[in-house]
């Protein structure tokens, strides 16, 4: 079956600030299909946020591949990668990364201008009204509240059509009810238009309004150190999968 999104062996590793080198993602196989909507567990600072940005090509890994709607991303010099990107991929960032002096209106077109269509205004304000901020559109970031903010957020990764949306956590800086209301919104828009959704978490209820989901752990085979236990030098317990069986069924 075609995918989306396919990864092969890759690898990446930082060093420490005593200079040792630390492997974070170390993955050998990971595939989502066209449309696919799958939620990732894992705990803070198990390489969540780094395996989307190599996914992304915001991060060159060490070795192995990424794919994604059949151009190998990993193949790519970097500013064919930031035009791969561009034309593929929408990311909600962990922590937003609005242009703080662009307007709402100019988030979202400066976010378009690289992307295939360019910075088209008819549809920046179409995809914000569709989020629900059409009555903000001349505001800057810092006079709107977090889920406002969010949802800027969300508008300009799905402006450009994006084949493939990585959200990073995209409620974490949310209360329950706009954290629900987001997510929400962020799986109905890539539904309407047919963007596949990779989704990284450690909110359980985040995670259990997904039909698929999956251990990051499961995917991941570096040993991070997670928690401060860890770090310090114990070894990490096996903890297994944290999901009943998975009702995937993928060839
Ligand atoms: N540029 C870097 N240099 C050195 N180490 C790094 C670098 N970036 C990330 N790391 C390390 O990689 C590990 C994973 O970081 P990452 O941000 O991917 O975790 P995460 O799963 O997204 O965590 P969280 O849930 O808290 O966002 C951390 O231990 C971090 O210290
Ligand atoms: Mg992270």
């Amino acid at each position: 079956m075609f995918a989306m999104l396919a990864v092969t062996d890759l690898r990446k590793s930082f060093l420490s600030p005593e200079g040792e080198r630390v492997e974070i993602v170390q993955v050998p196989e990971f595939s989502l299909a066209p449309g696919e909507q799958l939620a990732l567990r894992g705990e803070s600072g198990s390489g969540k946020t780094t395996f989307l940005n190599l996914i992304a090509g915001i991060l060159a890994a060490d070795s192995g591949r990424v794919t994604v709607d059949g151009t190998e991303m990993t193949a790519l010099s970097e500013p064919k990668r930031d035009r791969l990107r561009a034309d593929k991929l929408g990311y909600i960032f962990q922590t937003f990364n609005l242009l703080q002096g662009y307007t709402v209106l100019e988030n979202v077109l400066l976010g378009m201008s690289f992307g295939p269509r360019g910075a088209d205004r008819a549809h920046a304000r179409e995809v914000l009204e569709r989020v629900g901020l059409g009555h903000r559109l001349n505001h800057f970031p810092r006079q709107l509240s977090t889920g406002q903010q969010q949802r800027v957020a969300v508008a300009r990764a799905l402006a450009n059509r994006p084949k493939l949306v990585l959200a990073d956590e995209p409620t974490g800086n949310l209360d329950r009810k706009h954290a629900r209301d987001a997510l929400a919104l962020i799986r109905e828009v890539c539904r309407e238009q047919g963007a596949a959704l990779l989704l990284v978490s450690h909110d359980e209820e985040v995670l259990a309004q997904f039909e698929l989901r999956k251990d990051f752990a499961q995917i991941n085979g570096a040993a991070t150190p997670s928690s401060p236990e860890n770090a310090t030098g114990a070894s990490r317990p096996q903890s297994g999968p944290r999901f009943p069986a998975q009702s995937q069924t993928r060839p």
